[in-house]
């Protein structure tokens, strides 16, 4: 058992802001079109008993900074803005250890121990928490 919760503290430390190591981005490569139809939508969809993430992550001030969707979501120049910050927040072919799909998640689960946003994840099953890591995977 890897110890989860001592690695995403040591990494929320030394990774502000968010930095993906270098080296590891040219391995595996991160699909835009696959972003825009599985991924991207995730962040405005509401979920029941969830905020959406771009209710507070529309124009934040922390490592997930996305565009604010107009009535008819994202434009075209928005997501690929969007893709480059989340490409920053994760880690090509690692979904575990990808900050974007750690920090929501329960502690129980290898999730950080805080995210203002609440649990986002409360499970990996999560179908959502599944679409981002088959993305990461640079599966369709
Ligand atoms: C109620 C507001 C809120 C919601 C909803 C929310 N977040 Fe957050 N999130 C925050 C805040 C504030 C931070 C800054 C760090 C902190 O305070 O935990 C943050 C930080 C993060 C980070 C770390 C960014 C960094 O700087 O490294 C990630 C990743 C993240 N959120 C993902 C999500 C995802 C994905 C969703 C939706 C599924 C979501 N959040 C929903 C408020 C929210």
């Amino acid at each position: 058992m890897t110890n989860w919760r001592g690695v995403i503290l040591a990494a929320t430390v030394a990774a502000a802001p968010c930095v993906v190591v270098p080296g590891y981005a040219g391995a595996q490569t991160l699909d835009y079109e696959a972003f825009k139809a599985s991924v991207q939508p995730i962040f405005i969809t509401k979920r029941d008993g969830y905020t959406r993430c771009v209710v507070c992550h529309a124009g934040a001030n922390n490592g997930l900074r996305l565009e604010r969707p107009g009535p008819n979501g994202f434009s075209e120049e928005q997501s690929k803005k969007n893709f480059e910050t989340v490409s920053r927040l994760v880690v090509p072919g690692k979904p575990d250890e990808s900050h974007l799909l750690l920090y929501p998640l329960v502690p129980q689960e290898g999730g950080s121990a805080y995210h203002s946003g609440g649990r986002q994840w409360p499970t990996k099953k999560d179908p959502n928490w599944q679409t981002i890591a088959r993305w990461i995977n640079g599966q369709k």
